[in-house]
């Protein structure tokens, strides 16, 4: 790597990846079911895709949905998040078309019930041509499931050498989608809960306490604004 140019200006980010964090905290406060709070929340993915795909520069927006871990919840509250997300995939489709956002999923979706699959197969192949923003739903996520099965996956091609950086990157659920420049989490939680382990190693993080059924147009901006000012270093001084 030595000499290599390294790009410092930040500017816009490319890609930037979101933790959408504090449903639950935003139904409480408001005396509400905490699946209110996850209603409230799909209307902020709706605000921030559309605020994203105008965005020039911005190519790709992450949104961490729903997590290897969040199984552990209460049945009703996995039921009714998962359901929600059916229905909002089945509501958006022609709307996402229309705006040109391409949607594609990451994580161990063939875990998944069969009916959400079939409704991620179509909505994939229906907005595949979406040229204005791509956005990676990281549904069924772990980003240790995301190494884990990415190395298997070389195993079962019947690898048997040394493995690198480059091949991992390769492996794993969606190759062609480069690193998150920003990665961004609300509701004022300052960790990484198994998010984009291995593609986040040089990610500028943003942490803001909004709770994400309030976050907006605004908050995006004061998160790109932040990242416009940051130096990024690589590790080379
Ligand atoms: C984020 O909100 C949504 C998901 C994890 C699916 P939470 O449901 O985690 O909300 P809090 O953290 O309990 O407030
Ligand atoms: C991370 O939030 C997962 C998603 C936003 C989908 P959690 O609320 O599940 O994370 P922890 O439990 O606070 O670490
Ligand atoms: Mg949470």
């Amino acid at each position: 790597m030595a000499g290599v140019p390294i790009e410092r200006k930040a500017e816009t980010p490319s890609h930037v990846a979101i933790i959408m964090d504090g449903n639950g905290r935003w139904a409480l406060k408001k005396g509400l079911p905490r699946l209110a709070g996850h209603r409230e929340g799909a209307k902020a993915v709706e605000r921030i895709i559309r605020a994203a795909a105008s965005t020039p520069g911005l190519d790709y927006l992450s949104l961490f949905a729903f997590s290897t871990e969040n199984w552990r919840r209460p049945r009703a509250e996995v039921e009714g998040l998962l359901s929600l997300l059916k229905t909002y995939l089945r509501s958006k489709r022609d709307e996402l078309v229309e705006n040109r956002v391409r949607m594609v999923f990451s994580g161990r979706i063939d875990q998944l019930a069969e009916d959400l699959q079939d409704e991620i197969a179509l909505f994939e192949k229906a907005t595949a041509r979406g040229d204005q923003l791509t956005v990676v739903v990281c549904l069924n996520y772990g980003g240790r499931q995301e190494i884990v099965d990415g190395v298997n996956r070389l195993l079962r091609k019947g690898f048997a050498g040394e493995v690198t950086e480059e091949l991992i990157s390769a492996n794993l659920y969606r190759p062609g989608i480069p690193d998150p420049d920003l990665v961004i989490r609300t509701s004022g939680e300052v960790r990484i809960s198994n998010f984009l382990l291995w593609g986040s190693a040089y990610a500028e993080f943003f942490f803001t306490d909004t709770l994400w059924p309030d976050f907006g147009e605004e908050d995006l901006k004061k998160a790109l604004d932040h990242y416009s000012l940051r130096e990024r270093r690589y590790g080379a001084g």
